[in-house]
């Protein structure tokens, strides 16, 4: 997909005083009142709040987040309403976002939205394309940055209500043309509802023959109308969260991020592993880190791992700031270039992609020995915003968040898996029914096939070894450098290099792998590990699930995977990227699972897909860059 960076929206105001965008000649709002509009237009022309109370989930979407006036005021109204529906999903196209620091000058001026804009702000992602979802509790908004003509087919949604509020359609043709129209009508779920300030005959005309039955009615502001619609029908109830009861095995990353996601929504979960404690597999590596990886046509791997990324990131700062013990820093992560040509190219992609500088940027080799603060070869990326964290810390802190909702059982290995009855059976190693639920995700890691036959599954274990490098040995750093391996600041006394990658079977390190770690690191920071004996260093094994593509499996697995395959879910596939995909997957699958609005473009979602290897046999790819 070419990347098309994005333009941020100029802060501008007309001579009333109205936010004003000089691009396209129109104020954000009308001059009559911004909260007062949102209240009369959109929220009463869809019947909100009555409309979404007794629901569990409601799906409001709109074309143009501005200022997100319109989301301030429905979370406010959501908020304070005592019967309003159990979740709420905002979905908002926006070619031209708002930089956070112009947000907070436009939000000052309505100092009773004053904690929400501080809300929103403190998750406003970076200007960068594509699906971002950011979740307040029970309300969920998911920001698609970039043009509404490119996105609006990437979306997945069934809309409850749909605003309309592109810049009049004289001004901004774009945003209300029939291929937006026509996205609009796919979008619409059953009984959906529509408003807009605009009554452009136009606006009307396009709407003809869609289905919508439309309505004039008294518009805000002086204006004498606004255009109504809704969709005849009746709502279908879907399964109540209370019978959703599911059962996931394995307490690794995967396992806990998707337990967090499902419990977050209501859900009681069953977890099950066969290790004593959680994080026993790939998981439990005291440290790993998280970076993006941007390439020059923005393939689905960099789009996936951007969008992981940031999720991950929000995530991790959310279970901080809510004192949830985890253990993880932004330190920044260096990526030197493989050789010259690497550079080169590493180079071009930050010239012309110019993502933010938080995101990435190039560094020349002095700057780049600046930041490690030791000699280096070679130039690379610098993002800024990479982290190191400590992955079991990760699966505690989700399995607390919500534990009240997640019933624990480890020492407990799951031997087989049968459909009975309509619910799933999960037996022990002594042919005991362990667990029965409607539902079950397969979380368990490089393992999984012994679930499930290979062909449905084609994840094999990518053994790794990680050493331990006592600090008082090495000098000191405090970011990660990475070139075909990487280094970690120290955390608790020693440091993480890494990491090995072969295709056998033991479980213990040997000194071989701390050998190659060392010589990976040399090739990162020459001479920084000079001295450190391989024979004498600790370190720790485990096995990735790879997948052929190096793409994870998030979804659910074919119903031929058994005789019925009806709620039986995976959640894998993350090779050396686990903590970068993990929450953003979970969260993928938790939003299939509850038939919601997903987090991420479709196209993505059907790279995720596990069934795609059913469609094609699988091509393996090289194990990639760790
Ligand atoms: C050396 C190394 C370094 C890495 N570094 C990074 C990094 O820096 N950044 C990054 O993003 N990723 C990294 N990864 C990848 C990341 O660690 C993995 O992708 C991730 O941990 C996989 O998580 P998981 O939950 O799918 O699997 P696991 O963590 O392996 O969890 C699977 C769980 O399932 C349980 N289980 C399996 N079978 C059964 C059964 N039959 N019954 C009950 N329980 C069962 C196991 O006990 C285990 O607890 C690294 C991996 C390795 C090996
Ligand atoms: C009237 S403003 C929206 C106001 C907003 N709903 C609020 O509550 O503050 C219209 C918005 O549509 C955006 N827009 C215009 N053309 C677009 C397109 N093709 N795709 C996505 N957004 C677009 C503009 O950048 C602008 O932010």
């Amino acid at each position: 997909m070419t990347y098309r960076p994005l333009l941020a929206a100029e802060l501008a105001f007309d001579d009333k005083g109205t936010p004003y965008a000089p691009a396209y000649g129109d104020v954000y709002h009308s001059a009559a009142g911004g909260l007062e509009q949102t209240r009369h237009v959109f929220l009463g022309g869809n019947e909100i709040p009555a409309r979404w109370r007794n629901r569990a989930v409601f799906t409001v979407l709109e074309t143009g987040f501005g200022l997100g006036l319109n989301f301030l005021v429905t979370w406010q109204a959501w908020r304070d309403d005592p019967a309003r529906c159990d979740r709420l999903h905002f979905v908002s196209v926006e070619k031209h976002p708002f930089r956070v620091e112009d947000l907070a000058q436009l939000h000052a001026a309505w100092p009773e939205l004053a904690l929400l804009s501080e809300q929103l702000r403190a998750q406003w992602p970076l200007l960068l394309p594509g699906l971002h979802r950011l979740h307040f509790g029970a309300v969920t908004l998911t920001l698609a940055f970039g043009d509404a003509l490119d996105l609006l087919p990437q979306l997945d949604l069934k809309a409850d209500a749909i605003f309309l509020d592109g810049f009049a359609p004289a001004k901004n043709p774009a945003l209300w043309s029939d291929a937006v129209v026509s996205q609009l009508r796919r979008l619409a779920g059953p009984a959906a509802t529509l408003a807009t300030w605009s009554v452009a005959a136009d606006v009307a005309k396009r709407f003809a023959g869609t289905g919508f039955i439309l309505a004039k009615r008294p518009g805000f502001g002086g204006k004498f109308g606004m255009l109504t619609g809704y969709l005849p029908g009746a709502v279908v109830p879907g399964i109540a969260q209370a019978d959703r009861r599911t059962t996931v095995i394995g307490a690794g990353i995967a396992g806990t991020a998707i337990a967090e996601r499902l419990a977050a929504r209501g859900i009681t979960v069953t977890l099950i592993d066969a290790a004593p404690a959680p994080a026993a597999g790939a998981s439990g590596n005291p440290l790993g880190i998280i970076r993006p990886l941007p390439s020059q046509d923005d393939n689905r791997l960099s789009r996936l791992l951007r969008a992981g990324y940031l999720h991950a990131t929000r995530h991790l700062q959310a279970l901080q700031d809510e004192g949830l013990p985890i253990a993880w820093a932004r330190c920044g992560v260096l990526h030197l270039a493989r050789d010259a040509t690497h550079e080169a190219t590493q180079r071009r992609i930050i010239a012309t992609q110019s993502p933010p500088p938080e995101f990435a940027g190039f560094v020349e080799r002095d700057e780049a020995s600046h930041l490690a603060g030791w000699p280096v070869e070679i130039g690379g990326w610098w993002f800024a915003g990479g982290a190191w964290i400590a992955p079991p810390s990760l699966c505690q802190a989700n399995l607390l968040r919500h534990g009240e909702r997640i019933a624990t059982h480890f020492n407990i290995e799951v031997a087989r898996i049968e459909r009975h009855g309509g619910l799933w059976r999960i037996y022990d190693n002594g042919d005991k029914v362990i667990s029965e639920s409607l539902q079950l995700v397969l979380a368990a890691g490089a393992h999984i096939q012994r679930l499930v036959p290979e062909r449905l599954l084609p994840v094999w274990p990518g053994r790794g070894t990680v050493s331990l490098l006592p600090e008082a040995a090495t000098p000191p750093l405090d970011i990660v450098a990475c070139r075909l391996g990487y280094v970690t600041p120290a955390v608790g006394g020693s440091r993480c290099a890494g990491a090995t990658m072969e295709r056998d079977d033991a479980t213990l390190p040997r000194r071989d792998d701390h050998v190659e770690n060392l010589s990976r690191l040399d090739n990162i920071l020459p001479a920084f590990a000079n001295g450190i004996d391989p024979d004498h260093l600790a370190g720790r094994t485990s096995f990735r699930p790879m997948s052929p593509d190096r793409l994870p499996l998030a979804g659910a697995l074919p119903p031929s995977a058994h005789a019925d395959g009806d709620g039986l879910f995976v959640l894998s596939g993350f090779g050396a990227r686990g903590l970068v995909w993990a929450t953003l997957t979970a969260e993928l699958l938790a939003s299939q699972i509850c038939g919601e609005s997903l987090p991420v473009e479709a196209d993505l979602a059907a790279a995720c897909d596990p069934r795609r290897f059913m469609r094609k046999p699988p091509r393996w790819n090289q194990p990639g860059e760790l």
